[in-house]
């Protein structure tokens, strides 16, 4: 089960696992490695488990922060911190003894969780169509299901859950609309279970428009709006997932409140709150790395431009009229289009 890297000319041997670009992809020629490694190999159980597991385990004994110092990367020990989760089984076993963990593996839109009762929600949604995630798990989960279903139940179905699953497939009768109401059940979740002050924050990208408007449209619906976009680089750099593709390196984080009222706003205050940011952070970008793609840029800009719409919903205007969602989008896509032409 993997493939060859390439013909990167200082590792000529070298594979890779089948799952580097997160689909099934046929590799051109059959491959076997030797599952347990010999000396230096990449993708082997050995190397693997130096590399992933033992060196996560390490880092969660003793956690340290990256820190940059006269322009060197020093590690810097976290004083006091370690990892480690002791297992409640309930939420008042959580709040009222020294358990610090409550581990669910089910539905995010119906959480064992009081109302109002946590202070924040961080969380990493499904990106539309970007990846199709419980098709790629059954190739491990029908694996691990024969070790752990007598102990655990969650093991028990014969293949991962694909009916409760949010994502666009269309081979599977799951569209862009079954996306955005699993969406909004998950966000209204999210909203019953914070408090009145907490905050929802989650990671996103999608190179698409489309993507975005819902994200933007399930929140507005569950009650929330964006309080602060950041973009941060997301996977690695070299990662094949993103190499030689017009792929995105930033991930945009979103940091959400709960919508208390929306006061009447103006668009074209709006839109010069959009236009003066994206400028600023789009010469900020390419100070920083001496260039923006488009890809980047529109990240940082839609990020922004939600931020600015969903804390005015409901109510925008335009001198009469009133801003719809899709009405916002439209101009929000010609504001990005003309700085995409901008960067060209
Ligand atoms: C972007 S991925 C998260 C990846 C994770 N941060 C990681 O590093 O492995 C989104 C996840 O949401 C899961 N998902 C989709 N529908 C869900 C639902 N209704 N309830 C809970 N999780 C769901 C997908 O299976 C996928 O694992």
């Amino acid at each position: 089960f993997c493939s060859y890297k390439g013909t990167q000319p200082a590792r000529p041997g070298a594979v890779r696992h089948i799952f580097s670009h997160h689909a099934f992809v046929h590799p051109y020629e059959s491959l076997e490695n030797n599952l347990w490694g010999i000396g230096h190999q990449s993708g082997t159980f050995s190397s693997l488990y130096k590399s992933r597991l033992r060196r996560g385990k390490e880092y969660c004994l003793a956690p340290y922060e990256r820190k940059i110092e006269n322009g060197k990367v020093k590690k810097v020990r976290i004083k006091g911190e370690r990892i480690e989760g002791r297992f409640a089984k309930d939420f008042t076993e959580l709040v009222g003894t020294e358990k610090n963990v409550l581990l669910f593996c089910k539905n995010a839109e119906h959480l064992d969780l009081p109302d109002r009762s946590v202070d924040a929600v961080v969380t990493d949604p499904p990106y539309l169509d970007n990846v199709m995630y419980s098709e790629l798990s059954d190739f491990f989960y029908v694996w691990m299901r024969l070790a752990l279903k007598d102990r655990y139940p969650e093991f028990e179905p014969v293949l991962t859950p694909k009916e409760e699953e949010i994502v666009k497939a269309q081979g599977r009768g799951k569209d862009s609309k079954s996306y955005l109401k699993g969406m909004t059940r998950v966000f209204r979740e999210c909203h019953r279970i914070l408090k009145d002050d907490g905050l929802l924050i989650f990671t996103f990208h999608h190179k698409g428009d489309e993507a975005w408007a819902i994200v933007l449209q399930a929140l507005l619906d569950a009650g929330f709006y964006i309080s602060a976009t950041y973009p941060v680089r997301s996977e690695m750099k070299l990662s094949v997932h993103i190499l030689n593709q017009e792929s995105i390196e930033y991930d945009a984080i979103i940091v959400c409140r709960k919508r208390i009222r929306g006061a009447s706003s103006d668009w074209s205050s709006i839109e010069r709150k959009i236009r003066d940011t994206a400028n600023h952070l789009l010469k900020e970008l390419i100070s920083l790395n001496g260039k923006a793609t488009k890809m980047e840029a529109l990240v940082i800009v839609m990020g922004k431009c939600l931020e600015f719409y969903s804390k005015a919903y409901p109510d925008i205007r335009d001198g009469q009229e009133r801003i719809s969602t899709e009405e916002a989008l439209r101009r929000v896509r010609n504001i990005l289009q003309e700085l995409a032409e901008e960067l060209e």
